[in-house]
């Protein structure tokens, strides 16, 4: 069918849940054609909006679309788009910010209520229903198994040499749920396809479309800096005997920062080969592997660019010995984070001198991306590592703060901070010992002595926080639009 025909399937108050985990294999144009609808049906002064649910964020075509045409009344778990953003802050979207760990279990036991239609991108569907997916899978099977119904995107960008790329493994729920079979980076638990019964099957609409995942920026003195003293760190712990010789997994956040992170560890002579079981494989890891540096990348989604997608269907044979995609419920799942000893390196949007980190809000109030894995990686992770700048907007904001606006992962989750400036050691220090490390190491030195000050000023307890004081700069910023004294 049209995906016009498809967006007719699809009513007001219906929840939606779509393929697509960043732009990755995010389903593109029947979230258009719904746009479209949404649109005519306001103009005709008739409600229409739904609920969706997605891996993580996705791209124009889905959120853009859709939030543009106001057609969204709630979203979960993530999101990363300028439109959708504004109407999130704006109170016209509800938006629940959840750990994507959690989401699959939670469709599974109906904590989300119904879902009534799965909108899913395909590289192939059988006769019989065995559907490969593209170039994520997200919590597209669990959408697949658990709506009321299917619409399918077959996209004809991608392969059906796909084939053999995915994992598909859906825990049983409790009471009866046992370990995930899942001891190494490399090995595989599932099926290669996800199973559904063709009469569940909807309509099929064929496209042929990129996934609309943008260029990264390249690393600029600041992020290779962060980059740097990353792997120095963790050079550091392999010698102290901390970290095993033959290395740990490695999980890395999405964005610029961890782009350059990547690309600093690949060049440091003391970090060996490793792998990664992480979320995102972005550009930078397929770079490591291509210089052998990285010898398999486990993760839920491909998320590279245009160009680098195009390497990889070039060299189908090459890549598919080195990645596989999983559920997020597996990337991301605790049990397996614990057992495998990820070392976890995310970004925070603040870090407060006690270790706790924002990952969310700007300002406390106004919500960015959303907390995405970080959360299941950090308080699961060998070692969990916080990356941020030492300022940003020019200087104008410090993200080291006295205490965070907003709290994402606690003090006792977090373990290492580092900055361009350095890095901070968090492990077995007390809350003022962790406050002059973060001051001394972190923090850009424009900021340092009004935070030196707050810890010399603010004596008592156990943990020494002026509740008068803590959100001075904070404040400052607010009312003169820098965080900066005088
Ligand atoms: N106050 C206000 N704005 C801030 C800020 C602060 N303390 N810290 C960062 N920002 C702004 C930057 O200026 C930038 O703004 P711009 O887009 O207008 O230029 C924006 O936030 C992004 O920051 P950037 O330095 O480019 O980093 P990034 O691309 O690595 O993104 C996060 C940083 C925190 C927004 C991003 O990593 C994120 O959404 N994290 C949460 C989810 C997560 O960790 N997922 C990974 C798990 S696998």
């Amino acid at each position: 069918m049209t995906a016009q025909e498809a967006a007719e399937l699809i009513h007001d108050g219906y929840t939606v849940g779509f393929s697509g985990f960043t732009p990755a294999g995010a389903a593109k144009a029947i979230p258009r054609a719904i746009a479209e609808r949404a649109k005519a049906e306001h103009a005709q002064g008739r409600p229409f909006k739904i609920g969706v649910i997605t891996g993580a964020s996705t791209g124009e075509s889905l959120d853009g679309s859709l939030a543009e045409a106001e057609a969204v009344a709630w979203r979960t778990p993530y999101q990363s788009n300028a439109t959708l953003r504004k109407s999130i802050n704006a109170g016209k979207t509800h938006f629940f910010d959840m750990h994507l760990s959690l989401l699959q279990q939670w469709i599974r036991y109906g904590f989300l209520g119904k879902v009534h239609m799965a909108v899913v991108e395909a590289a192939d569907v059988t006769p019989d229903g065995e559907i490969t997916l593209t170039t994520s899978v997200g919590a597209a099977n669990t959408f697949l198994l658990h709506a009321d119904k299917i619409l399918l995107e077959i996209n004809s960008h991608h392969p059906t040499e796909l084939y053999g790329f995915h994992d598909i493994f859906e825990p049983e729920d409790p009471p009866h749920r046992r370990e995930i079979p899942l001891y190494a980076t490399r090995q595989r638990c599932g099926e290669a396809v996800v199973r559904v019964d063709p009469s569940r099957i909807a309509g099929v609409v064929f496209t042929d479309e990129k996934d609309e995942v943008g260029e990264f920026k390249d690393a600029d003195e600041v992020t290779s800096r962060i980059g740097r003293n990353v792997a120095d760190f963790l050079a550091g712990e392999i010698r102290a005997g901390r970290i095993p010789s033959s290395f740990l997994p490695i999980q890395s956040g999405v964005g610029n920062i961890a782009n350059a992170v990547l690309g600093a560890m690949g060049e440091h002579p003391e970090i060996p080969r490793f792998e990664m079981y992480s979320e995102v494989i972005q550009d930078s890891v397929i770079d490591l592997m291509e210089a052998d540096n990285l010898h398999f990348a486990s993760g839920t989604s491909l998320t590279v660019s245009p160009r680098v997608l195009d390497n990889i269907y070039n060299n189908l044979d090459f890549f598919r010995r080195r990645m596989v995609l999983r559920p997020q419920e597996i990337t991301n799942n605790p049990e397996i984070v614990r057992r495998l000893g990820i070392i976890s390196i995310n970004t925070a949007i603040e870090v407060d001198i006690f270790g706790n980190v924002n990952s969310t809000h700007i300002m406390g109030s106004n919500m960015m991306n959303g907390i995405g894995g970080s959360g299941d990686f950090t308080r699961n992770a060998y070692i969990s590592i916080f990356t941020c700048p030492s300022a940003a907007k020019g200087g104008k904001i410090s993200p080291i703060v006295p205490l965070c606006s907003h709290l994402d992962h606690s003090e006792h989750s977090v373990q290492v901070v580092i900055t361009e400036q350095g890095i901070a050691d968090l492990r077995g220090k007390d809350p003022l010992e962790r406050a002059r490390e973060i001051v001394k190491h972190c923090s850009h030195p424009d900021y340092r002595e009004e935070l030196s000050g707050y810890i010399k000023d603010v004596i008592g307890g156990h943990t020494p926080q002026s509740l008068n004081r803590a959100f001075n700069m904070h404040q400052r910023f607010l009312e003169t639009g820098s965080m900066k004294e005088g």
